[in-house]
């Protein structure tokens, strides 16, 4: 019966994707409930690589129903081009094995456009983000002048929000950020040919997940982005529009908090962070340059280089709080091979103080001076290991040292991309 959810502890691209994928096997359904296409998972399975933005990771696994849960802001274009894509290679046979929440909020070209305007203007002071439109699907939201999914497969419903909405986005658009204004046609006849496309996928999830809840079955929440990007809790305005922590499970999936049996964080063993904004263990010398080369650390979503520094355990233990985290996963373990040295942020220093826990304001974050312990590096490559203590003994000295800065047990440890290159430690899905 457990139902455990997944969540990045960092600025996402901690590696999810692939964990999700591993933990798929013993799950029955599979659910993202935050963010949009502004995520890019990769999964490597068979030597094949698959990158997703929008459906959940769970996808390649036949069993699973994988859900678009009603906290998902959904670019239908995109989600189109993903189905395609995803059926090219075998998957996604089954009739229900996508679902897509009726109230999840609709990307519409005007948020893409307010979102990329927004940046163009704002230069150095730029959040960096996707361009996906994620951040104005999410304002129109609260702001209750969103299109929702069964919205959107309605086409007289469409007509009508449309109607309403679209003259005040126009206004927006030409007035404030000097843009060009859409016409009501070059929305509605595309997006209501989309809407007819996914009408076959929308559903009620929420009840879908409690008929899959009274049966017992497995599900698996998919987070994406990370905690330090989420909304309330990250360095903001430097972060995503959405809660990307574990309570958003519940209320982004339509489940209780007394349905969730475990949460899990994924941290890389070293820190990146992709688009603006403060980053304490920020490399910016031949380290950086050895974990962005041997990590790839390339954006999948933008292509972007993505900051790379060490492992900071302050970031680390407040994840660990606010998300209530039951376990940790660390991934790329095998990408700190050759260095001689490894160093791990335990505290800032700010002002002649010492901070152990994440400061609320990025003024004060900006001003952290990171206090490392350095550790003892390895040489030895870590490919095909299967068991903690065939590690190199300094590698695991490192995951101990993890496991008593941030107050948690390390039930699995990642060492390449592919589906097999992990050690499992603990299974959230078994009693053992
Ligand atoms: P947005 O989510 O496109 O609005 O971008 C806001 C910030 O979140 C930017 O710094 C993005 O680079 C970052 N971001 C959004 N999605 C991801 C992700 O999946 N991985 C890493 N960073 C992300």
């Amino acid at each position: 019966m457990p139902n455990v959810v997944i969540v990045g502890t960092q600025w996402g691209d901690e590696g999810k994707g692939k964990i999700v994928d591993v933990f798929t096997e013993f799950a029955d359904v599979v659910v993202r409930f935050q963010g949009g296409n502004n995520a890019g998972h990769t999964l490597v399975v068979n030597g094949e690589k698959t990158i997703l933005h929008l459906i959940p990771s769970g996808v390649l696994s036949p069993k699973v129903v994988c859900v678009i849960g009603n906290g998902v802001v959904l670019d239908p274009e995109v989600c189109l081009q993903e189905i395609e894509k995803i059926k090219a290679k075998g998957f996604l046979k089954k009739e229900g094995s996508l679902l897509i929440s009726e109230t999840a909020h609709v990307i519409f070209p005007y948020h893409k456009r307010i979102d990329r305007l927004r940046e163009d203007n704002k230069g150095s002071e730029k959040i960096g983000t996707t361009g996906r439109g994620i951040g104005p699907t999410y304002e129109d939201k609260m702001a209750r002048m969103g299109i929702r999914m069964c919205e959107l497969i309605d086409a007289d419903l469409l007509r009508r929000r449309l109607e309403s909405i679209l003259p005040e986005k126009n206004l927006y658009i030409e007035k404030n950020l000097n843009g060009q204004p859409f016409s009501f046609d070059e929305i509605y006849e595309p997006y209501y040919r989309y809407g007819e496309q996914l009408k076959q996928y929308v559903t009620n999830t929420p009840l879908f997940l409690r008929e899959k809840i009274k049966k017992k079955k497995n599900i698996l929440f998919e987070g994406a982005q990370g905690t330090s990007l989420d909304v309330d809790h990250g360095t903001y305005p430097y972060v995503t529009s959405s809660n990307t922590v574990s309570g958003n499970a519940c209320s982004g999936g339509g489940v209780g908090p007394t349905d969730i049996d475990a949460v899990i964080g994924v941290s890389k063993a070293y820190t990146t962070r992709v688009g603006s904004g403060p980053f304490p263990t920020e490399l910016h010398d031949a380290t950086g340059g050895h974990l962005q080369k041997e990590g790839a650390e390339f954006g999948s979503t933008t292509g972007r280089p993505r900051r790379c520094g060490w492992l900071d355990l302050v970031v680390l233990r407040h994840a660990a709080r606010v998300n209530g985290l039951t376990g940790l996963v660390l991934t790329k373990l095998d990408i700190l091979s050759g260095l001689k040295e490894i160093k791990v942020c335990t505290a800032y220093r700010y002002g002649g103080k010492v901070l152990k826990e994440f400061p609320g304001s990025i003024e004060v974050l900006e001003e952290c001076e990171p206090i490392y312990e350095t550790l003892r590096g390895w040489e030895e490559p870590l490919t095909g290991i299967k068991k903690i203590a065939k590690l190199p003994v300094p590698a695991q000295k490192y995951l101990k040292r993890i496991e008593k800065g941030a107050g948690l047990p390390i039930i699995m440890v990642s060492l390449g991309a592919s589906r097999e290159a992990h050690i499992f430690i603990k299974n959230p899905f078994r009693k053992n």
